[in-house]
C-alpha cells in the first residue's frame, strides 16, 4: 500500500521551534525542508546550549515521522545509521541527538491530535548531487564506490523491520504498474515495455541485504571542488530502507544518475564500475540492473500520477518528474541488450556472453595449424603462448576462462571491445562502406574533430589503414615538400613494416635478419638519460646537437627530407626524450630545410596524460604527425596530419587513393573512439593512474637493485632492469623471466629496447589504481621470490 501523503505532519516553523527547545533544549530556527512522507526542517542553532551527544553541533535535522510509521522502523534507521557509522568507509552518517530524557526518538501530538515520533540528527554539510555540475569521472566513480561500500558493510547489518512490504521496493513495483493508467495516453507506451522486462527478474538469482534503497540525487551529498575533484561523503534519509535485492541500492542511483545526461548509460556505466571495483556484482545482478534502474523511473512517475493527483501541492513528488520523463522517452530509443552491454563492460567482463570459449582445437593444436599455414616469419609471445578469446575493458579472457590483465597493450586504448566502439562499426557497416571518392560526413566530421585536437598549422588530414602506412606517406608528404630524400631517424627506432620503413627503423635494420642503415638514412644516438652518453640537465640539447650535425649532411650535397621520431621511444624501452629535444632538434631540421615528422602511433589519444599528444609535453609543433594503434581501438586505421603547404606541395597531379583509408566505417569508429576519451575522461585517467603508478614502481626500485631504471609520462612506463647499477649491465634474462611469471600470475607485460631488459607498461587507458595495485603487488612477489 502507498503511504499515505496525506498523513504527512504539517507542523508550522513555530512548532517546530517549539519541540526543538522543549525536547532537546536547544534554541533554534527551523527551516522547511522537502520530504514526501515525512517533515524535516533544518534547525540552526541560536544558542550556544551543548547537548550531550553532539556538543558542537550548530546544525540539525528535526524529523518528524508520518502518523504512520511505526516505532521500530525508525529505531531500524537509528541503528542503521549507528551502524554504518563504526564501519569503515568514505561516508560520514547523521549522528542521533537524544532528547534530555534520554531517548533516541521523541513523541509529539499534533493540533489534530495526532501522535508523531520525532527525531534529531546532526546535519551533515556537503551540497546535493543533484545541484554538483559537472558529474565528472571523479564523482561518479566516488558515488560507486560509496554505494559499494554501503551494501558490502550492511551484509551483516539485520533488524526485523527492514522485512516489510515497502511501494518502493523494487520487488514490489507492480504496486506502480497497477497505476499505468493513470498517464497520459501517449506516456504508457514508454513504461510499459519496462514494467514488462521487470516482470520477468528471477529473484532468486539475487543476493538479499538491507539497503538503503533512496540514494536519488538530493539525497546524495558532495563535497570538493571541480578543480580538486567531487566526492560523495554521505547518503542520507533511511525511510525508504528495506531487506530487498541488494543489486536494488544500486539500482536505484543508477536511475537519477543518469536524469539529465547526454549519455545517460555511459554515466551510469562509471558508477557501476566502480562499485564493482569496490564490492562485486554477481553476473545475475549485473543482467537485471538496468531494468531495475528503469523500473524505478516507472515507479516515479507512476506513483507521482497517483500522489499529484492526491496532493496537488506535495512539491517534493513533483521535482524528479519532468526529467524522469525525459530520460524514459530517451531510454525507450536506447536498444536493448545496450545498457547490460556496457554494464558488462563497466565490469570488465566480455560484453557478448556466449564468446566461443570451447575452442574446437587445443593450444598445442593451433600452434602447429600456425607452423603449416602462416608465414614462419610471425611470432608468439610467452613460453607457453596463451589463447585468448575475449576482452573487456583492461581484461583479456584466455579458452580456459582465465583472466588476465592487460598491462601492455595500447591498441584497446579506450579498453578491449568497447561496446560504444563496437556500435559504432557495426551501425555503420549495417549502413554503408565506401570510400573517399563519394561525399560522406563521418570523414570531415572525424578530420574536423581531430585537427581541433592538434595545435596549429596541423589542419589538412589523410586517413590511411596502419601506423606504417601513416609513416610511408608521412615520407612521400617529405620528399614531395623538400624534393630531397635523406631522412633522420633515432637509434633503435621503429617506424613500420613495409620495405621503405623497415629502412627507416633501427630497431629492425640493425637486428637479425637487418641489412644495415641504408645510404639515405642517417642515424642519431637514442636521447637516453639513463644509460646514453648524455645525462645531465643539457641532455636535451646536447642529444639534439647530433640531429643538427645529421642534418648538415646537406652541406655534403645530400639535402635532408625529414627527421622521423617517436614522440616517446618505445621500441627503443619506454624512453621518455629529454626536455627541450625535440624543439632543438626540430629547430636544426627545419633550418636544414628539412620537415619534422612527429610518430604518435604509440603514444597519442591521451597516454601522456598531461598532454593529449605526446611531442606536445616537449612544446614543439611538428610539421608532419602520423597516428595508428589506438586511433581505432583495434579498428585498422592511421591518420597523417600536416600543414596546408605540404599538402600542396604533395598535390602534384598525381591522385592519392587509397581503397580503405578513410572510409566511412573506419571513422565512425574513431569518432567513437575520441567520444570516449573525452567522456570517460580517460586523459585525466591516464595522468592520474600513471603517476600513481610510477610512485609505486619507484618506491619497488628503492628495494629492488635489478630495477635500474624506473621512467614515464601517464600511462607510457618502463622498467630498465639492470645486474649492476654502477655498471648498468643490462638484466635481459630476469626481465624476460620476471614477464613469464607476472603472466603466471595473471599480468600480461613484454620487454623492450635494445637489450630486451625493459619491461614496458602501456595498458589500455581505463587502467585503474586497483589495478595498478595488483601490478604492483605481483612485481614485488615476483622479484622477491
Ligand atoms: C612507433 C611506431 N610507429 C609505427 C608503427 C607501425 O604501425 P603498424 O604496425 O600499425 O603498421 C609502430 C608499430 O609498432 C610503432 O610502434
Amino acid at each position: 500500500m502507498i503511504a499515505s501523503v496525506q498523513k504527512a505532519p504539517r507542523l508550522t516553523q513555530d512548532v517546530a521551534n517549539r519541540i526543538v527547545s522543549e525536547i532537546y533544549a536547544i534554541e533554534g530556527s527551523a527551516t522547511p525542508l522537502p520530504s514526501e512522507r515525512d517533515q524535516n526542517f533544518l534547525i540552526s542553532r541560536k544558542l550556544d546550549l551543548p547537548t550531550s551527544d553532539a556538543p558542537h553541533a550548530q546544525q540539525f535535522v528535526l524529523k518528524i515521522a508520518n502518523s504512520e510509521e511505526p516505532l521500530e522502523f525508525l529505531e531500524l534507521q537509528n541503528q542503521m545509521m549507528q551502524f554504518l557509522g563504526a564501519r569503515q568507509t568514505d561516508l560520514e552518517f547523521p549522528r542521533i541527538v537524544p532528547a534530555r530524557t534520554g531517548d533516541n526518538i521523541a513523541r509529539i501530538t499534533d493540533e489534530d491530535d495526532r501522535g508523531h515520533f520525532v527525531r534529531l540528527l546532526t546535519w551533515i554539510e556537503g551540497v546535493c548531487f543533484a545541484e554538483v555540475q559537472p558529474h565528472g569521472r571523479k564523482l561518479l566513480a566516488s558515488l560507486g564506490r560509496a554505494l559499494a561500500q554501503m551494501d558490502a558493510a550492511l551484509v551483516e547489518f539485520t533488524h526485523p523491520a527492514a522485512r516489510r512490504d515497502f511501494y518502493w521496493d523494487l520487488r514490489s513495483a507492480a504496486e506502480a504498474q497497477e497505476l499505468v493508467g493513470l498517464l497520459p495516453d501517449h506516456r504508457r507506451p514508454l513504461v510499459e515495455p519496462f514494467f514488462a522486462d521487470w516482470e520477468k527478474i528471477e529473484w532468486s538469482q539475487l543476493r538479499f541485504s538491507v539497503i538503503h534503497n533512496d540514494a536519488n540525487d538530493y539525497n546524495i551529498l558532495v563535497r570538493g571542488t571541480e578543480q580538486s575533484g567531487h566526492r560523495v561523503t554521505a547518503i542520507l534519509d533511511y525511510g525508504d530502507v528495506v531487506h530487498t535485492a541488494t543489486v536494488c541500492n544500486l539500482a536505484v542511483a543508477l536511475a537519477y544518475v543518469m536524469l539529465d545526461k547526454p549519455n545517460p548509460i555511459s554515466a551510469a556505466a562509471q558508477v557501476v564500475a566502480a562499485y564493482h571495483e569496490t564490492y562485486p556484482l554477481t553476473e545475475s545482478e549485473i543482467e537485471v540492473l538496468y531494468t531495475l534502474a528503469v523500473t524505478r523511473l516507472c515507479c516515479s512517475v507512476c506513483y507521482a500520477a497517483k500522489q499529484t493527483g492526491d496532493v496537488p501541492d506535495n512539491e517534493y513528488l513533483n521535482i524528479s518528474n519532468a526529467p524522469a520523463w525525459a530520460l524514459l522517452e530517451k531510454l525507450s530509443a536506447v536498444p536493448v541488450e545496450w545498457p547490460t552491454r556496457m554494464f558488462r563492460y563497466a565490469c570488465g567482463l566480455p560484453t557478448v556472453r556466449e564468446a566461443d570459449s570451447r575452442s574446437a582445437r587445443t593450444s598445442k593444436e593451433l600452434i602447429s595449424a600456425r607452423g603449416q599455414h602462416l608465414g614462419p616469419s610471425l611470432s608468439l609471445s610467452y613460453r607457453q603462448p596463451i589463447h585468448i578469446i575475449s576482452g573487456a575493458k583492461q581484461s583479456l579472457y584466455a579458452v580456459d576462462g582465465r583472466r588476465y590483465l592487460d598491462c601492455v597493450n595500447n591498441v584497446a586504448h579506450v579498453g578491449h571491445s568497447h561496446p560504444h566502439v563496437v556500435r559504432a562499426a557495426s551501425e555503420q557497416m549495417a549502413i554503408l562502406n565506401t570510400n573517399t571518392r563519394y561525399l560522406h560526413e563521418k570523414i570531415i566530421e572525424y578530420s574536423q574533430r581531430l585537427t581541433t585536437l592538434l595545435p596549429e598549422p596541423l589542419s589538412v588530414v589523410y586517413l590511411v589503414n596502419s601506423g606504417s602506412e601513416a609513416n610511408e606517406l608521412a615520407l612521400r608528404l617529405a620528399r614531395a615538400h623538400t624534393g630531397e630524400e635523406d631522412v633522420i631517424v633515432v637509434a633503435s627506432a621503429y617506424h613500420g613494416n613495409t620495405s621503405a620503413m623497415i629502412d627507416l627503423s633501427p630497431y629492425k635494420f640493425d637486428g637479425p635478419g637487418g641489412h644495415g642503415c641504408p645510404s639515405w638514412v642517417h642515424t642519431v644516438p637514442m636521447p637516453d638519460v639513463y644509460r646514453g652518453e648524455y645525462r645531465d640537465a643539457d641532455a636535451g640539447s646536447r642529444y639534439a646537437h647530433h640531429v643538427a650535425d645529421a642534418a648538415q649532411v646537406a652541406a655534403k650535397g645530400r639535402g635532408i627530407a625529414s627527421f622521423f621520431c617517436e614522440s616517446a621511444l618505445s621500441c627503443g624501452g619506454q624512453v621518455i626524450l629529454p626536455r627541450g629535444y625535440l624543439k632543438a632538434a626540430f629547430a636544426a631540421v627545419r633550418a636544414a630545410g628539412g620537415v619534422c615528422v612527429a610518430d604518435e602511433v604509440q603514444t597519442g589519444f591521451g597516454r601522456a596524460g598531461e598532454r593529449f599528444w605526446m611531442f606536445e609535453t616537449q612544446e614543439a609543433v611538428p610539421d608532419i604527425v602520423t597516428l595508428g594503434k589506438p586511433i581505432g581501438n583495434g579498428h585498422p586505421i592511421g591518420a597523417v596530419i600536416t600543414t596546408r603547404e605540404i599538402a600542396d606541395s604533395f598535390d602534384n597531379g598525381m591522385e592519392y587513393f587509397n581503397t580503405f583509408g578513410g572510409n566511412p566505417v573506419s571513422c565512425a569508429v574513431a569518432l567513437a573512439v575520441l567520444d570516449v576519451i573525452r567522456d570517460e575522461e580517460l586523459q585525466q585517467n591516464a595522468q592520474e593512474v600513471g603517476q600513481y603508478l610510477l610512485d609505486g614502481l619507484r618506491q619497488l626500485q628503492q628495494e629492488h637493485p635489478l630495477i635500474g631504471d624506473v621512467r614515464g609520462l601517464g600511462l607510457f612506463l618502463g622498467i630498465e632492469f639492470v645486474r649492476d647499477r654502477e655498471t648498468l649491465e643490462p638484466a635481459d634474462a630476469p626481465a624476460a623471466e620476471i614477464v613469464e611469471r607476472m603472466k603466471e600470475r595473471g599480468v600480461l607485460l613484454s620487454t623492450d629496447g635494445p637489450f630486451h631488459n625493459v619491461i614496458k607498461i602501456k595498458p589500455p587507458l581505463v587502467f585503474s589504481e586497483r589495478d595498478a595495485d595488483f601490478l604492483l603487488s605481483n612485481l614485488k612477489d615476483v622479484l622477491e621470490d
